[in-house]
């Protein structure tokens, strides 16, 4: 069932222009995924409410925009260098290499192959570490390489940034800094679409507090984190739920970790390793000092700051850090719904309206009729700009429709014969497909009350 609606989904958005394979006609590239237009779109709402939400009607918090390539001593003082590994295993037989940790165990030394089914005996192919950091080289020259990395994370970009936001914003503690990015790691996966991708974006935020604060501040943020995805993203709350990471499998900067997990459709284990599909949609970490205190020491900048007693010390620092793909493929999967409607399959998408690709799509009942097309164009161009809109009349109204609730569109205006005699337009809700008719010129203030 999980495997089939995984399936459904994959298609829905190669289908409908929301996610392509990268490099597609060049036979792709492994774990890298490219965003169509309706993704694109969808892909920046989530972001720009992110945004608004935490840099925009937060005084507490600041954004910034940091570079994805990082000097190697950033991550010689992060710890990603040494620690950032994956133990990875070859399958012997079908020759493809596994994340050890994601692999079904079915003896002492044994794991099932997810490509061909057969063992994987872990004595007879030993597990070898793998650094999942990207490397490139800045030198003109080959033979004298100069090594750089794409960051693994935008939250090392933050913390070398630290000092120059502080000492241009005049911040106090406690305060944030946000940022959204692409992020780089080398991953080993199969088949979890932009689950797992090497090149992936993030929405992170690292608080900074006073020591004897982060308790407190950990345990809101969860809390807060939680609520946005069910306020703003519309996921369900059945499907969504909180896991505290056991000692063993913290990262190596953090004191504590809650993920965030959402029921993705993957079918026998979750990519947490629980069952079902439970996975990591966000963590929130406590990095306690770790970062400042780390690139204090290899930058040999003070990374201090004054408590009131006029002594320095090193802030603690709390951080939500999510995925933006990964927030994409919940929200998709939690609004992808099919119905039958009077014996036929209908497809919806019934995301949040502030999420959908369109709010409004406008279509001439007869495309035949210049007059009804010129209407249902001039209410298009008078509304485009203060509505996300889209004008179509490439077929029938009934697959109009269709094409509409498929991508997620709220709501949709008719212009008929009767349009021209009474200024007024059917429009139909995305969910009921329940239709009204209002005068052409109310529209705009029809969706507003609507939206709230
Ligand atoms: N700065 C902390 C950090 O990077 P993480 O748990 O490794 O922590 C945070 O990553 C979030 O970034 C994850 O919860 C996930 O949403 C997203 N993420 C991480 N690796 C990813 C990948 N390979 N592909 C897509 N998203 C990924």
């Amino acid at each position: 069932m999980q495997d089939d609606r995984l399936a459904k989904i994959v298609s829905f958005c190669r289908r409908r222009g929301f996610v392509f394979g990268g490099s597609e006609i060049y036979g792709g590239l492994s774990s890298i995924w490219d965003y169509g237009p309706l993704g694109a779109s969808l892909k920046k709402r989530i972001k720009d409410i992110w945004w608004k939400e935490y840099v925009e009607k937060r005084d507490d918090i600041v954004g910034l925009d940091s570079a994805i390539i990082m000097n190697e001593n950033v991550f010689v003082a992060s710890g990603h260098l040494k620690g950032f590994i994956d133990l990875l295993v070859d399958c012997l037989g079908c020759k493809k290499r596994f994340r050890v940790d994601k692999l079904e165990q079915t003896g002492t030394s044994l794991y099932r192959c997810p490509a061909c089914g057969g063992e994987i005996d872990t004595i007879r192919s030993k597990p070898r570490k793998f650094n999942l950091m990207l490397r490139t080289n800045m030198s003109a020259t080959e033979d004298d390489p100069q090594y750089a990395y794409l960051r693994p994370e935008t939250a090392q970009g933050i913390f070398v940034n630290f000092l120059n936001v502080l000492n241009t914003t005049h911040k106090k503690l406690p305060f944030g800094i946000a940022q959204i990015g692409k992020a780089y790691r080398n991953e080993v996966t199969t088949g979890s679409f932009i689950f797992r991708m090497k090149e992936f974006e993030q929405m992170e935020i690292e608080y900074f507090t006073k020591p004897s604060e982060a308790a407190d501040s950990y345990k809101k943020w969860i809390e807060d984190r939680y609520s946005f995805y069910v306020d703003k993203m519309g996921i369900k709350k059945e499907n969504l739920r909180l896991r505290e990471h056991s000692s063993d499998e913290l990262a190596h900067y953090a004191r504590n970790c809650t993920d965030l997990e959402y029921n993705f459709p993957f079918s026998a284990k979750g990519e947490s390793g629980s069952a079902g599909g439970w996975s990591e949609l966000e963590g929130i970490a406590d990095r306690g000092d770790y970062d400042l205190k780390c690139h204090s020491e290899v930058s040999k900048k003070d990374l201090s700051c004054f408590n009131e007693k006029g002594e320095r010390f090193i802030p603690y620092v709390i951080e939500p850090s999510a995925g933006v793909d990964r927030t994409f493929f919940a929200v998709i999967c939690d609004a992808y719904c099919e119905e039958e409607v009077r014996g036929r399959l209908r497809v919806v998408l019934k995301v949040k309206p502030a999420l959908a690709p369109y709010t409004i799509a406008i279509f001439p009942l007869l495309k035949n009729r210049p007059e009804v097309v010129k209407l249902a164009k001039k209410i298009f161009s008078d509304i485009k700009d203060e509505v996300n809109s889209v004008y179509d009349d490439t077929a029938a109204i009934g697959k109009l429709y269709r094409r509409q609730d498929e991508i997620g569109t709220p709501f949709c205006v008719t212009v008929d014969l009767e349009s021209l005699k009474d200024n007024n337009v059917t429009i139909r809700e995305r969910d009921t497909m329940q239709q009204e008719r209002i005068g052409f010129d109310k529209v705009q203030e029809y969706i507003k009350e609507k939206l709230g």
